[in-house]
Formats: structure tokens, sequence, C-alpha cells
């Protein structure tokens, strides 16, 4: 099969957000250290009547129903999640419920984890399941998600939640670059949860951005020596991308990061062009890269020299990070649901564009690949023997129908409600101390909850969770 990627997408993020200077002023720090030192506007957070579970079950339900396919037309669910609630059982088995009434049981995949790569992991399964020989002819699903949350102190801020389920399939308007995947995995303790007990991770701030750039630096050079191989045209700096996506814990870093990748593309020049570029620049070029990665004067430097690319290039797509926070596993698939929301006006001025896309989960895994938008109509050009999506009489899938259907997050964002920053400390205490209990039965408040969201309604004293929807 030709044009694999990415057809539909659907994003879930909670009804429920602590604005982020209130946040400021709730925990006595400067004012500005979360919305101007971090970047971040709103954090999005789940009370304890959500669960991984209901989450990624909400974004593969509505997935399905925006997109009209059957679940007969499925053959893999993949689900990325760092945030387990069970130690054998898959978020994957779970999700299962949703295809019961369609009687489809032949479905492929489990859960993928390592802290936010996950949902990386899991797309590539289900890309390299439909370019296989396994493939049978049907659609993958991808669902990544988590509940990113922090003990309190200064990661907290960092927080988020969400989930986003991804169609994947042949001549689909988003296709995955192959030959070109560029890995960084090593083993570090940036950020782990070894506590079985507990939601929060134990998490070393300035290892994991350390540990964050040397995976981008690594990545960055394998993408661009694998692209000038395998590429028909041209990729040899961060000019030939129309936009450069990462994975964003908060939207300060990602500002940093497209920095460095200037710094990068710096480095690889000649030393008379550089000299030419940026003269006063030209004594940071040779200096070994470890070296430099909290070097004020060649951050502020870049940052400054690659702002307006930044502007252009990224700014756009950090509409959900900056807005809900860090979800984990699906932070770079909101990155990529935002760029492309920005494009509802205009969606075919996309094709032909190629992104850049950066996963990093702590740990370590990261990864970073390209994708080419086309225009898609996933359904006029698959073959006989595929069972099509059916049941709303659309003409597939195009690059037009994802982009429009990506449209409403502004609005869906200035719908939800603002928590105070007291009341949000109290849910993290309840989810604190309720975490893993059994039984249990939830009290948050289900009232702000959209239509079509599931939620927990309870765990019976053998661990079983029970859902119910809005
Ligand atoms: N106004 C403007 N800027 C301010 C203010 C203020 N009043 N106060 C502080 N700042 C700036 C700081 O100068 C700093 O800027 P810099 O990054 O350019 O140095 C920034 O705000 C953050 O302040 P710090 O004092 O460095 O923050 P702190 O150390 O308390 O926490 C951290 C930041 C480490 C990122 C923490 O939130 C954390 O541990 N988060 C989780 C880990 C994480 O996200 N790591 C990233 C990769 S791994 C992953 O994805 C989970």
């Amino acid at each position: 099969p030709q044009d694999v990627g990415i057809i539909a997408m659907e994003v879930y993020f909670p009804a429920q957000f602590v604005d982020q200077a209130e946040l400021e002023d709730f925990d006595g720090v400067s004012k500005g250290k979360y919305t101007i030192g971090l970047g971040q506007t709103r954090m999005g957070f789940c009370s304890d009547c959500e669960d991984i579970n209901s989450l990624c079950l909400t974004a593969l339900t509505q997935l399905m129903e925006k997109t009209g396919i059957d679940y007969t037309s499925i053959g893999r669910l993949e689900v990325g999640t760092e945030t387990l609630v069970d130690k054998s059982k898959s978020v994957k088995s779970f999700l299962m419920t949703a295809f019961a009434a369609s009687g489809n049981s032949d479905v492929e995949g489990v859960d993928s984890t390592n802290a936010c790569y996950g949902g990386t992991a899991a797309l590539f399964n289900a890309v390299n399941w439909v370019e296989s020989s396994a493939w049978d002819g049907r659609y993958a699903v991808v669902v990544a998600g988590d509940i990113a949350v922090y003990a309190s102190g200064a990661a907290r801020p960092t927080s988020g939640a969400g989930a986003i389920a991804m169609l994947v399939g042949p001549n689909a308007p988003l296709v995955l670059d192959r030959g070109v995947r560029s890995s960084h995995m090593n083993h570090s303790y940036d950020f782990y949860k070894p506590v079985m007990s507990s939601e929060y991770p134990i998490v070393d701030g300035k290892l994991s951005i350390r540990c964050y750039f040397a995976a981008l630096d690594s990545c960055y050079k394998t993408y661009l020596s694998k692209a000038r191989k395998h590429l028909d045209e041209e990729v040899k700096s961060l000019a030939d991308f129309k936009a450069v996506l990462f994975h964003t814990p908060y939207c300060k870093l990602v500002q940093k990061s497209f920095a460095r990748l200037a710094y990068n593309d710096f480095r690889c020049l000649s030393p008379e062009a550089a000299a030419a570029l940026h003269p006063s620049l030209t004594a940071f070029r040779d200096l070994p890269l470890e070296d430099t990665y909290f070097n004020r004067d060649i951050e502020q430097a870049f940052m400054a020299s690659s702002e307006e690319a930044f502007l252009t290039q990224t700014k756009p797509s950090l509409l959900l990070a900056t807005e809900v926070g860090n979800m984990y596993t699906p932070s770079l698939y909101g990155a990529l649901a935002s760029f492309l929301a920005g494009y509802s006006a205009d969606p075919d001025s996309l094709v032909g564009s190629r992104l850049c896309l950066f996963s990093y989960g702590s740990g370590l895994a990261s990864t970073m690949y390209s994708i080419v938008i086309k225009s898609g109509l996933a359904q006029q050009r698959l073959g006989a023997d595929v069972r099509l999506p059916s049941s709303n009489g659309q003409a597939g899938w195009s690059l037009s129908q994802l982009v429009s259907s990506l449209s409403d997050l502004q609005q869906r964002l200035a719908s939800r409600q603002k928590v105070p920053p007291q009341i949000y400390s109290d849910i993290m205490k309840l989810r604190e101390s309720t975490h893993h209990l059994a039984p249990y039965k939830p009290v948050g408040c289900t009232s702000s909850l959209l239509p079509g969201t599931w939620y927990l309604t309870y765990i019976d004293d053998l661990h079983r969770r029970q859902y119910e929807r809005v």
C-alpha cells in the first residue's frame, strides 16, 4: 500500500482548567514564572471521575462517530500511554468494549509504554502493520492518552491531560516519509515512575531538559543524513519544513529547541558561510555539542536569530500545549492537530508540504520523523477487498475533511470551565488519596463533562472499573 499515514484525528481534553497566572499567585512564585518562564497559559486536569480508560474511550468513540467508519473495518488498535491503572491488563483490551456490538474481535495490537513516547511507538506499529505482509486490508486506530500530574512543586505547572485518536491507513492525507525515521534511545533516570502506588513521577527537571536536547541533536543529525539518502527532495535544514513540531513539556522548551535546531544548522555551514551569516557567533560553532545545552550566550543568540522562523514554523502548533499543558503521549499529536486547525480556511494550500516531528519520552526514547501532506481521499483509492467507511455516506477522508474536523479546537478550548487553584489543589489531593483505592465511588463533579464524554462510575472490590457516557 502507498501513502500510509494519518487519515483522521480526534482530540479530547478535560472540560476544566486552572489558569496559570492564578496558579502563580496561589503557589507564591514570582509573577510570570509559569506564564512567561514556561510559556503556559492554562492547564487542563481531570477529577477522580476520569481515568485513562475513560479518556481513551472518549477519543476512540468520537473518532469512530465523526468518520462514520464501522468497527468491523478496524484490524488493529494501538494504545500509547504511561498512565497505568493495571500492570497487566492493557487499556487496549478495555477499549475492545467499544467493538463488542460490531462482533469484531479480530483486532491486533496492545499498549506501548515509555513515558511520552508511547503514542509514537503506537503510531509506528500501526503504520508498520499497514505496510507489512500481515496487513489484512483494514484500517488501524492509534489512541494516545495520559493524565499527566506532578506532586506539588516546580513541576506541577507542567501537568496536563488528554487523549488523541488517529485513523491510520493507505492513501492518507498525512503520509509518513519512509526510510528517514531517526531515533535516539538511551538509559537515563530523568523522569520515571517506580512508585506503583503513586500517580506522580520522580523527576530530575534539569537532567530531563539535558536529555531532551541531547536526543534532539542526535535525532536531527541522523534524520538529515537519512533524508539525503532516501528523500527525492532536498531536505537539509529547518527551512525545508513547512512546520517543525515537538513533544511539548512546556512551550518555552520548544522555543529553545527550535533555536537549538537552528544552532545545529549553523554548525553545518562552512566557516565562510557561518561567518557571513552570524559573524558574532562563529566562536560557538565548534564547541562540543554536549557543552552547549545550558550555554546562555548560544541560547539567547539563536532564540533571537530564529525567532521569526519559530513564529511561523512552530508557534501555531503550540495552541493545545499552552492551553491544556503537557498531555504526555498525545503532546506531539496535539501539536499536529493545532497546526492543522490553523489551516481550516485553506487546507489545500498545505498539499506538498513537509512537516518535521520530534517525539521524546524520558528514560529515554526519542525519534524524529517527517510527514508529507497530500490531498488524501482515502476511500476512493482503496482496493475492492477493503471494507470501506460506510455509515455516513461520505466520500472518504480527504485532507480538507481532516482539517475541517479540527477547526473547532479554539472554540472547544474557550468553552471549558475555569476552576480556582484552591479547588484544583483539593482535586489533586483527592486523586492522590484515592489512587488505586477499591472499592471506590468517584465523587468528582460530572456536570462539567461535555456530551459524549465517558466517565468512571465505580471501582468494585476486585478493582474492576465501570463507566458511563454523558
Ligand atoms: N518571569 C519570567 N520568567 C521567569 C520568572 C518570572 N517571574 N521566574 C522564573 N522564570 C524563568 C526562569 O528564568 C527559567 O527560564 P529558563 O528556562 O530560560 O532558565 C524558567 O522560568 C523556569 O524557571 P526555573 O527556575 O528554571 O524553574 P524550575 O526549576 O522551578 O522548574 C522545570 C522548571 C525544571 C521545567 C520543572 O517545571 C519540571 O521539572 N518540569 C517537569 C520536567 C519536564 O517537563 N522536563 C522536560 C522534558 S521531559 C518531559 O517531557 C516530562
